[in-house]
């Protein structure tokens, strides 16, 4: 039997639970011209929502382009991946794309291969040597906005982790896909991304191209109520035993968030495979084992912290990133000063370590803050 639980890769259909008013408001503005910031710390489950959003504006009849900015390292991986995107989305027949892709990029010379699993990649025969050649990517970024007028349909491109357009093309990305975005009548956009503070200084930040382009949209937590129900179904319909109260402490302990949440119980029902019933101590175990799987990423991680990061991860670990400036903290870390804390906290959220809560400061990886708080 498979394990019913998945993680580290965006989840479809029943492994996927509620976020109900999220997929109705998404799906709905996305309809009319709309642009969103779709935002969240890491991994709360944005991607998977964009996933299943997808799949319904497809099913409306609407055309839909994905484009994962994570895995993308330079402009011209950018452009054949936003090409290779918005043609996959263009049309149900594959061939009907093409032509059309090709006569739009005639300047571009694309070339098209279609993979084994039906999926065509352009890739532009193109160097983006100097700003001027750049500008000609002006026609991939039309794309949608033609495609759409011709065939009278809406496009809706998802551009995630759109925090790193910035590391791809510097201000020159941005840029220019600001001044074709705002002209598009018949594309929305959603922009996703879980650098909130990399997102908020391009959306909030009156020098940056992206300044006031459109609404920002916080993704919060699956309620606790509907991820129980959730684990509880998972459990019990491959033949588990396990009490409300210790499902509730698996999600209180993974401070609910969704992939935390299915990492666990993933584990242990690997754990628990042979009875087939999950107590409290079985939850301890596992969480002790997952500490345990990462120990050497922790560990080069930490040996690259300055004597002051770890000193300030370590108080916030211990504090539960609570009053940080306060003297007593301060003191009892030795923190130094308060503007040696900000630096300090602006840094770790830099490296991506920690991420500021409305009135606190949390780990993104609550096993790394376990792993501190075990080393003592
Ligand atoms: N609605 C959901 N129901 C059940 N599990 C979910 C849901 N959303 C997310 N998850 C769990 O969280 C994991 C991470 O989800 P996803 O990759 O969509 O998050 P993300 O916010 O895009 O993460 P990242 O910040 O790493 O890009 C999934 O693999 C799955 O285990
Ligand atoms: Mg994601």
């Amino acid at each position: 039997m498979e394990n019913p639980f998945v993680y580290g890769q965006s989840v479809l259909g029943d492994a996927f639970t509620d976020r109900r008013r999220e997929i109705d408001y998404l799906f709905h503005e996305l309809q009319s011209s709309a642009r969103i910031f779709l935002i969240s710390p890491r991994r709360y489950g944005k991607s998977s929502l964009l996933q299943v959003v997808k799949q319904k504006l497809v099913q409306d009849g609407l055309l839909v382009a994905y484009v994962d900015l994570y895995k993308i390292a330079s402009m011209n991986q950018f452009a054949d991946a936003y090409a290779s995107a918005i043609l996959n989305a263009a049309d149900t027949k594959i061939e009907r794309a093409i032509k059309a892709v090709l006569e739009m990029l005639v300047r571009l010379r694309p070339k098209i291969a279609i993979e084994s699993t039906g999926v065509a990649s352009v890739t532009l025969d193109y160097s983006f040597q100097s700003k001027e050649t750049w500008q000609e990517l002006e026609e991939v970024y039309q794309l949608p906005e033609r495609i759409a007028r011709k065939k009278g349909t809406r496009f809706v491109v998802m551009l995630d982790e759109f925090q790193e357009a910035s590391i791809i093309g510097g201000d020159v990305l941005e840029k220019q896909l600001r001044a074709v975005v705002q002209t598009h009548t018949e594309v929305s956009y959603v922009f996703a991304g879980s650098k909130r503070h990399l997102l908020y200084e391009m959306v909030h930040d009156e020098k940056r191209p992206f300044y006031r382009m459109g609404e920002i949209f916080n993704l919060g937590k699956i309620p606790e109520s509907e991820m129980a129900d959730f684990v509880l179904d998972r459990f019990s319909r491959t033949g588990y035993k396990v009490e409300l109260s210790t499902v509730e402490q698996i999600i209180n302990k993974m401070r609910n968030i969704p992939y935390n949440v299915q990492l666990l119980c993933h584990r242990l029902w690997a754990q628990t495979r042979d009875r087939k019933v999950i107590t409290d101590e079985d939850v301890a175990l596992a969480i002790r084992s997952l500490v345990y799987t990462y120990e050497a990423i922790f560990g080069e991680l930490w040996d690259n912290l300055t004597v002051y990061q770890k000193r300030l991860l370590r108080a916030i670990a211990l504090s539960k990133g609570r009053n940080l400036f306060s003297s007593e903290v301060i003191v009892r870390y030795g923190l130094e000063t308060s503007s040696s804390v900000s630096k300090g906290l602006s840094l770790l959220q830099k490296k991506n370590l920690i991420e500021r809560h409305d009135d606190h400061y949390e780990f993104n990886d609550i096993f790394f803050e376990r792993w501190i708080l075990e080393r003592g």
